[in-house]
């Protein structure tokens, strides 16, 4: 029987957002602010945050005049963020390897929201959806991190406590995956997950965007919209039409 993927379990557990309850909201509305001003997004666009985790992204870009519709694969995330909706801001359960079944001005994949699968091909499937649900000259935010930086910066053990929970994490490349391990003890029992996200680099990450057609614009290398700097940036952020 086929393994189920990690992220289908993890991403939709509550340990998760406990974990990451101190991610940079301030960091991500810098982000949209610069990055919608940049590329002159004009306000009256629909723009699509894949995955949209539980809106965070979204909630804001709508804030600024967008309408946004958010989609993740955890049923959790999206129903914490359908109390936000309104009437230009929806959120819906969905699979980035499936179809999109309309067209956008732009699409955003922030965060670190790729690199999950196993196989080249699903990877490449994604951004061939992606595409395919870009109106003409529509925008493509791509938000990875910067392989090279996480290769050279690896903490390979950590232990943080939050809310009275300590996770031990431990973290690996191997077999060109960033493996991130998880152990804690909650609720009454031991728990293990892990985090794989693929090595791709810029040159992958370029392979991947030419092979479905997409030609890069913009790069950058943080939410301040520094130029990319291998050694340096913390984040690879590529701009694509
Ligand atoms: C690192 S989180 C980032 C979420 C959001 N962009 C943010 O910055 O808060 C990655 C998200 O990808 C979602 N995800 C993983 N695999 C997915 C898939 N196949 N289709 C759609 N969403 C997926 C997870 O549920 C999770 O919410």
């Amino acid at each position: 029987m086929k393994q189920k993927d990690w992220f289908t379990d993890w991403f939709n557990t509550p340990y998760y957002h406990i974990l990451y309850k101190d991610r940079n909201d301030e960091d991500a509305q810098l982000f949209m602010k610069n990055i919608t001003s940049f590329l002159k997004i004009p306000t009256n666009n629909h723009i699509l945050d894949l995955p949209c985790g539980k809106g965070r992204h979204a909630v804001f870009l709508n804030s600024l005049g967008y309408k946004v519709t958010g989609g993740d694969l955890a049923e959790n995330s999206i129903k914490k963020a359908k109390i936000l909706e309104n009437e230009n801001l929806k959120f819906k359960v969905h699979d980035m390897r499936q179809p999109l079944n309309k067209q956008y001005d732009a699409v955003f994949n922030l965060f670190t929201s790729f690199g999950y699968f196993e196989e080249d091909k699903e990877d490449i499937l994604i951004l061939q959806n992606i595409k395919n649900g870009l109106k003409k000259g529509g925008y493509f935010v791509f938000d990875f991190l910067n392989a090279n930086f996480v290769k050279a910066n690896l903490i390979a053990k950590e232990t943080k406590i939050v809310e009275n929970i300590t996770f031990k994490i431990t973290r690996e490349i191997t077999n060109g995956f960033i493996i991130k391990n998880i152990s804690f003890f909650a609720d009454g029992k031991n728990h293990n997950y892990t985090e794989k996200v693929k090595y791709l680099d810029l040159k992958k990450m370029k392979a991947y965007l030419e092979k479905v057609g997409f030609n890069i614009t913009f790069m950058f290398g943080d939410y301040n919209l520094n130029n990319f700097d291998i050694k340096k940036s913390n984040r690879l952020i590529l701009v694509a039409k």
